[in-house]
């Protein structure tokens, strides 16, 4: 069975304290994950050090860096590079939020370098994609996707391509409290596993994990991830608290 993930994404919110505070009480619940699943903490770069201190002990739990740049390394004050995270033992990395995208106008290109430094850094990649609503309303969601991971991953060899998450987050749902219907997101993580699989065959298609972002709360994260080609989810407003959170591990696919 292909991993199940549970994927707290914090954004820029809480302080150290309460940073601190989430961590425990989530450590605390004691929660005994299975084999399959994995439980992610994507903080901010700041608080990696004490989320691996937290959570390093607990099987299953692994912290997350939100972004890295896709540079080796050099003069770009400010940022972090890949093997930084990967010399504190960081080992996943989220990678094209759509915040990333419109804020940071981060395009395809750039962001299928940070996958290759991710890459080459040990880093498991969460490949964030979805479409916009007017995007959405014209009906051009499913070629969108398809050009966000044709753009950014088709470079990479079946090899490296099943080192990789993807996030399918429709931007509409984000925040918004508006979760897209059961049916929309089987259809599109289906789409997903299908464009992976016509280009490196369906075993490869098959082994990805496949993670649904948008408005996932403790209510209605259990009908999500029943879908059939739903791995999980990528949380945000619900990871920010310890109960909700609990309650989405517990509702992965055993
Ligand atoms: P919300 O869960 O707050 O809608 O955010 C989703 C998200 O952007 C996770 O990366």
């Amino acid at each position: 069975m292909r991993k199940q993930i549970a994927a707290a994404n914090w954004k820029m919110n809480l302080s150290f304290q309460q940073a601190d505070q989430l961590l425990n009480s989530v450590v605390d619940a004691g929660i005994a994950t299975k084999e399959n699943q994995q439980v992610i903490f994507a903080v901010p770069f700041l608080y990696l050090s004490i989320a691996n201190q937290l959570i390093g002990t607990v099987k299953n739990f692994n912290a997350a860096s939100q972004n890295c740049y896709q540079k080796k390394e050099g003069a770009f004050t400010g940022e972090i590079s890949a093997a930084m995270l990967h010399s504190m033992n960081i080992s996943y990395c989220l990678v094209g939020h759509s915040e990333r995208r419109e804020y940071f106008n981060e395009s395809n290109e750039i962001l299928s370098e940070k996958i290759d430094r991710c890459l080459e850094n040990d880093l498991t990649p969460i490949f964030c994609c979805g479409e916009s609503l007017t995007i959405r309303a014209a009906d051009q969601q499913k070629t969108f996707v398809e050009t966000q991971l044709r753009d950014s991953l088709f470079h990479l060899s079946k090899e490296q391509i099943t080192n990789l998450v993807i996030a399918y987050e429709p931007i509409w749902a984000i925040g918004t409290g508006k979760t897209a219907t059961t049916i929309q997101v089987q259809e599109m993580h289906a789409h997903i596993r299908s464009v992976i699989s016509n280009q490196y065959g369906t075993d490869t298609g098959d082994k990805i994990s496949i993670l649904y972002g948008g408005s996932v709360k403790a209510s209605n994260a259990k009908e999500l991830f029943n879908c059939d080609d739903v791995d999980g989810g990528l949380v945000g407003g619900a990871s920010l608290q310890a109960e909700e959170f609990i309650q989405i591990i517990k509702a992965l696919k055993c």
